[in-house]
């Protein structure tokens, strides 16, 4: 089970502007150097620890931290850029929906960035509690002081916000969602007494991974049908390749010949393995072989070692990889 917990792109993810821009030119491949993934709201169980920029603001500038400001790299897949605007221009709720590292994070920075909204992402987990979403009293020297939480700060301001894995977090936090996702498109802050109309540019979206659901651990339908949704999945042979070989500077060739290995991989879910190679791992080992590892080793610490520890599946796994390397 994947149950993310609180995560800060400006601490960890080499994607963030911050740190995108601290190590240019110190073999960061191109297309995580070229993404710039607005700042991630940590949600914590104690907002007052978030360590996101300007978090106290409550004026418009309080949503600069959260611009996109460079063009992520997107390679569109399908029609699901034409299809995520004209969600947009009727701010119809969306659900992103595809397994792990297959671009879900990435097309709702590139369309925020597109749309040239704000994107306030929320990774959700289950001790998430619904004033984590929607703000809570704090003390401080002055007395009490009402903090918005992510949610109440992109529905105010006029933001995307993304919350990623929603179904970790459990159902009774989910619904603070409801009255903002359909056409009443306000959100109580109950603890404050005062009712928030979003903006018009406020739009809620959400990603989750069909197949880690269990009975206990979905949506709920009402959640659910307030959603359009869009099903993500690893591209085609081609189009992977063309984004594997962009993100890390290896060549076409070698590209394709990762994409070999993951198809050969994916194949084996279900029968070994729990979930395929994703594009996100191809990345990781095409970026290993840039920087002029081997690449049989590059695949086996990239590809084969974080996804099975079974020795049968490994030995599979290693004999698919020497029959591209
Ligand atoms: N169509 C695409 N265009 C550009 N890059 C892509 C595309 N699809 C996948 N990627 C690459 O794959 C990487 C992983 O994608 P991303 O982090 O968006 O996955 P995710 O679906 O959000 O995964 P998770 O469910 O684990 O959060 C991205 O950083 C990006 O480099
Ligand atoms: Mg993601």
């Amino acid at each position: 089970m994947r149950t993310n917990t609180t995560r800060n792109y400006r601490q960890a993810d080499p994607r963030a502007p911050g740190i995108a821009s601290a190590q240019a030119g110190h073999g960061l491949p191109q297309g995580h150097a070229a993404a710039t993934p607005a700042a991630t709201f940590q949600a914590s169980r104690a907002a007052s620890d978030v360590s996101g920029p300007t978090m106290h603001a409550q004026g418009t500038s309080g949503l600069e931290a959260y611009r996109v400001s460079r063009e992520p790299y997107w390679r569109p897949v399908a029609d699901e850029v034409a299809l995520y605007e004209a969600a947009y221009a009727v701010r119809m709720p969306i659900m992103l929906k595809g397994p792990t590292g297959c671009g879900k994070t990435r097309f709702v920075e590139y369309m925020a960035w597109k749309l040239g909204k704000p994107l306030i992402t929320v990774a959700c987990n289950e001790d998430m509690t619904a004033s984590d979403l929607v703000g809570r009293f704090l003390l401080d020297a002055q007395g009490t002081r009402w903090q918005d939480g992510p949610l109440a700060l992109a529905a105010r301001l006029g933001a995307i916000c993304y919350l990623d894995e929603v179904v970790e977090a459990r159902q009774d936090t989910t619904v603070v969602i409801h009255p903002l996702t359909d056409a009443r498109r306000m959100l109580p802050l109950e603890k404050k007494g005062e009712v928030v109309n979003a903006h018009p540019d406020f739009q809620l979206v959400i990603s989750y991974n069909p197949g880690y659901q269990s009975l206990m651990k979905d949506l709920k339908q009402s959640t659910k049908q307030r959603f359009g949704a869009l099903d993500f999945n690893y591209p085609v042979h081609e189009v992977e390749t063309e984004i594997v070989a962009h993100e890390s500077g290896v060549t076409a060739e070698v590209a394709g010949k990762l994409v070999h290995i993951a198809e050969r991989a994916r194949n084996l879910k279900g029968h070994g393995l729990d979930e395929g190679i994703s594009t996100r791992m191809l990345i990781h080992a095409a970026s290993l072989i840039a920087r002029g590892v081997p690449a049989l080793g590059a695949c086996r610490m990239a590809l084969v070692r974080p996804i099975t520890d079974d020795p049968d599946m490994r030995d599979a796994l290693d004999a698919a990889v020497t029959t591209y390397f």
